[in-house]
């Protein structure tokens, strides 16, 4: 596609800012960008920075005589191949979800026949709200894509899920919206699966959970594993590529959330189980995560303090909920459930065992004698009751893209997808 075309929507948040970015980072990759900027957005930044970003005129106003006459407002919404909504507010998102068209903005959105991609940002709590996130699913059903907001420290103070992501990473959810096969546009946002085009789990839902689970003492000690979450975003990113709508449950871990990809972040192992709930049913579960088995009994409402009687504090530990056993034993237990083992001895034995023990369709060995958790690749063995199908040491990507392959082939067989 030569010099693909974006309609940028401009919400009225504090991290319209950010959009100026993304509007240089696309004209320097060759990018045709108009912008509309709604009322509340112009409060943030202005139309002339915009402007001449752009180097095209700005709109602003649905009622505007002029631009009528040169750019009516449906063919505005139609020239594009690709409608960007940075930053989305939760007021635009909820008009999206709703079809209210009452400006330029959302009279675009509503008129629009091109994908449409939206990043989010917003305070935690707008984030949170049960009606932000009835939007966003009504959002995804309807074909929208809606990024997952970055997590942090945001200009409110506050800290969590609502960041905006950062441009690079907008840019790069837009080339890979403009780079997916017009045949299957509900699917933009994700990148491609080698080849081109290739999307063998398009039509399906997967959850993955992924990292360690931090399992409060006190306010300011947890107990923790050495998991880094590398293998199991490994996959969501996979997954994502090879066309799948993908919910990633993610503990504690610094990494990027992969395009396309809805990400769930959580803390503890409880929390953990009540998302992996609440995002069945789906056709494939990959429990990639390393779960804590135990956390405190009674964590302390204060942090601990020495006495200096040289007694140690005691430390009741409680068992947490086995989430794979659990979702094995649910009404609504996925076609294909798969669990991972990191094992440093008689890897085979433990994963059989485990396979047995857990109720689920394979096991994913994962040898960590050598090279513990944390590393970037990985020597896994495909444990099922059928037989083992041992790979070579691969990277952590390569491992994540042969097991999608595996996956999709296993699904076919199973639950032959009614979009094929
Ligand atoms: C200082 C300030 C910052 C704001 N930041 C955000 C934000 O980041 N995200 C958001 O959804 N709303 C934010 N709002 C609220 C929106 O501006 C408000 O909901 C407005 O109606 C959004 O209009 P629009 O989305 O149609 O542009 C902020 C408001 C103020 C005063």
């Amino acid at each position: 596609m030569t010099n693909p075309r974006i309609l940028l929507i401009i919400g009225g948040g504090i991290a319209a800012y950010k959009s100026i970015e993304l509007v240089r980072l696309l004209r320097k990759a060759g990018y045709v960008v108009r912008c509309v900027i709604t009322r509340a957005g112009e409060q943030f930044v202005t139309p002339l920075t915009l402007a001449a970003l752009s180097e095209n005129k700005v709109y602003t106003n649905l009622f505007d005589l002029k631009d009528e006459v040169e750019m009516g407002h449906i063919q505005l919404s139609r020239e594009a191949d690709l409608v960007v909504v940075a930053p989305a507010t939760a007021d635009l998102l909820a008009k999206m979800a709703a079809g209210i068209a009452d400006d330029l903005a959302t009279t675009l959105l509503l008129a629009t026949d091109k994908p449409v991609l939206t990043a989010p940002a917003m305070n935690v709590r707008m984030w949170l709200h049960p009606a932000t996130q009835r939007n966003i699913a009504t959002l995804r059903g309807d074909g929208v894509t809606v990024m997952a907001p970055d997590e942090g420290e945001m200009a409110c103070g506050e800290f969590g899920p609502g960041r905006l992501p950062e441009p690079a990473a907008i840019k790069n959810a837009i080339d890979a919206a403009l780079a997916a096969a017009p045949a299957v546009t509900a699917m933009v946002g994700q990148p491609d699966f080698a080849p081109a085009n290739h999307r063998p789990l398009y039509g399906r839902r997967i959850l993955i959970t992924a990292g360690p689970t931090h399992e409060p003492i006190d306010p300011v000690r947890y107990i923790a594993n050495r998991s880094s979450g590398k293998q199991g975003f490994a996959i969501a990113e996979a997954a994502a590529a090879a066309g799948a709508e993908v919910l990633l449950i993610a503990g504690p871990v610094p990494l990027p959330t992969p395009p396309g990809v809805i990400r769930v972040d959580v803390e503890t192992a409880v929390e953990m189980a009540d998302e992996v709930r609440q995002g069945l049913p789906v056709d494939a579960a990959i429990m990639v995560a390393a779960v804590a088995d135990w956390r405190a009994a009674d964590p302390a409402g204060q942090k601990i303090k020495k006495d200096g009687s040289g007694a140690v504090p005691p430390l009741a530990l409680a068992e947490n909920p086995d989430i794979l056993a659990g979702v094995a034993k649910s009404a609504e237990r996925p076609t294909l459930l798969i669990g991972f083992a990191a094992e440093t001895n008689d890897v085979i034995a433990h994963a059989e065992a485990k396979l047995a023990r857990k109720g689920c369709d394979w096991i994913v060995a994962n040898d960590v004698a050598a090279d513990p958790m944390g590393g970037e690749s990985n020597r896994v063995h495909i444990v099922s009751k059928t037989g083992i199908d041992s790979w070579d040491r691969l990277p952590k990507a390569a491992v994540a893209r042969k097991l999608m392959e595996k996956i999709a082939d296993e699904l076919d067989a199973r639950s032959p997808c009614q979009s094929d």
